[in-house]
């Protein structure tokens, strides 16, 4: 495996990426915490970062259990770090250097086979290498920065300014894959099946016969790490899918009936009432998800109960998840929302937790569940919130509302299947507004519900785009979903990016 020391660039997961896709596993570990087991990692990547290394509080690590040792990879801050603090020079930019440049070769190395002269990389940095440190070789310029890529003579250590983890440079793939495979010989064995197959090993090896419980949603993450969890202990998983009342039409008994068709030990509970109860009156949104989440921890907590000794908690999180708790100064860092702590935590929260897809990203837990032979649909679910339908109920929420938009929204998402179109959309779904407009329907006026169509492209949710839905089918839904859900007589199509809007209306 390979090691990722982050300094904080906005970009690092990017690297982690960028390494899986080679098939080779890596590990993100912030700057501060370099482990000491370091034999067990084949090569060590250094990570941008906002900081300049000319800054007082630049980010310093003691790189002696590595330097010299293990292959290492600098990128920018990497690169000027090396530089700066061995015997080299680091200055201000003239002008800032983001964006677009041509690498230009000054010597042949196998860092470089495979990309030719005048490719193309992406900067972003203000600082400059002015000169090389002690033993440093220049391999690469571009026209503006001259120390775009150096080599270390008597080490295998290689730095360069730009980043080779973004699309956007173009061999970036091919020049990971020549520093990790042909460089630092890494074996590209990593594949989702030896994933599986150790992560069971390690699952059965620290569970042995203990009781897990684990919280089903319904999504993809939980499906997979339920799965991982049923492959390696069995009857000894519980899990517990919770009906809010504000999942999609038909969701609860469909999935359910997924769920046992997978072999797995669900135990269903229809909580529908005691949300809806707590959810009267609030129009909030803040105050909805508080409401539902606290909900959801009593529902839990005394399920979680009904199983006589369980020990562990597993949880579906994700990489991009962990990385966003890991602070690059602080490490990892374990806030519990202030409204978990009302009363003192309930007791589920005191088990042990267990986390197979810690490091995955989403492509990968998809392609995992694939591979233990998930059915599709499943694994190209699209996002849902956890608040569900309450946070498309604009406004407060009563049962005749979330049964209209369960309605629409069922519309909605079968056309785009019908259409072909739901595996080309990252998210879908319908937002119910507090509107009533005039219409008017067989010769008769009415004063009904309005709803919004929300449509978005996105990688991570962190920015999206509307989709360009064809007019035909937009036509189509908007007849379906007025003709068929009563109490809705207009239709209006959402076409606000993220940012300035968010992908959920509230
Ligand atoms: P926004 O609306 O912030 O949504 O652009 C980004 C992604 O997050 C989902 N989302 C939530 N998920 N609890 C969740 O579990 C929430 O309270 C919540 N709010 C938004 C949203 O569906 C989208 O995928």
């Amino acid at each position: 495996k390979v090691l990722i020391l982050d300094f904080g660039s906005q970009y690092t997961q990017l690297i982690a990426r960028r390494v899986r896709e080679l098939n080779i596993y890596s590990e993100i570990v912030p700057f501060n915490k370099i482990p000491e087991n370091i034999d067990d990692y084949k090569a060590v990547i250094l990570s941008g970062s906002p900081m300049s290394v000319r800054s007082k509080d630049a980010f310093h690590p003691d790189l002696k259990s590595i330097r010299g040792k293990k292959p290492m990879l600098a990128v920018c801050y990497g690169a000027q770090y090396l530089a700066h603090f061995s015997g080299g020079e680091v200055a201000e930019s003239n002008t800032r250097e983001y964006g677009r440049a041509n690498l230009s070769f000054v010597e042949d190395d196998a860092f470089l086979k495979g990309i030719s002269s005048g490719s193309q990389v992406w900067m972003s940095h203000s600082d400059t290498i002015k000169s090389l440190p002690e033993n440093g070789k220049l391999l690469a310029s571009t026209h503006d920065v001259k120390n775009a890529a150096y080599k270390i003579e008597g080490e295998t250590t290689y730095a360069i300014q730009f980043h080779p983890e973004v699309y956007h440079s173009t061999d970036g793939k091919q020049l990971l894959s020549n520093f990790l495979i042909d460089i630092s010989n890494v074996n590209p064995d990593w594949t989702p099946n030896a994933f599986v197959g150790e992560t069971v090993e390690a699952l059965k090896n620290k569970i042995g016969n203990d009781k897990v419980v684990l919280g089903l949603s319904g999504g993809v993450d939980s499906s997979v790490a339920a799965m991982l969890l049923h492959k390696a202990i069995g009857e000894n998983l519980y899990c517990i899918f919770v009906n809010n009342g504000l999942l999609r039409k038909n969701e609860f008994t469909d999935v359910l009936e997924q769920y046992k068709g997978m072999g797995l030990n669900v135990k269903g509970v229809d909580a529908s009432a005691r949300f809806l109860d707590a959810l009267a009156g609030k129009s909030d949104p803040e105050e909805k998800r508080k409401a539902i989440g606290r909900v959801f921890i009593e529902v839990f907590d005394d399920e979680a109960h009904e199983i006589e000794n369980v020990t562990y908690l597993a949880q579906g999180t994700i990489y991009p998840d962990v990385i966003e708790s890991v602070s690059a100064t602080g490490g990892p860092s374990a806030t519990i929302k202030s409204h978990h702590n009302v009363g003192g935590l309930p007791d589920f929260m005191k088990l042990k937790i267990v986390e197979p897809l810690k490091l995955l990203f989403k492509d990968e837990v998809r392609r995992v569940g694939a591979s233990m032979g998930m059915d599709k649909q499943l694994l190209g679910r699209h996002p849902f919130p956890g608040p569900g339908l309450a946070i498309r109920i604009l406004g407060d929420i009563t049962p005749e509302k979330v049964r209209i938009l369960q309605e629409v929204d069922a519309v909605f998402i079968n056309g785009l299947k019908d259409a072909g179109l739901y595996d080309k959309v990252w998210q879908a779904g319908a937002i119910l507004l507090p509107v009533n407009s005039v219409g008017v329907m067989g010769d008769e006026r009415t004063y009904e519900k309005c709803v919004a169509l929300r449509a978005v492209e996105s990688t991570d949710g962190m920015t999206a785009d509307w989709v360009n839905l064809p007019y035909e089918f937009l036509q189509k839904t908007s007849n379906d979903i007025i003709n068929k859900v009563k109490g809705v007589n207009r239709v209006v199509y959402d076409i606000s990016s993220k940012p300035p809007a968010t992908i959920e209306w509230e």
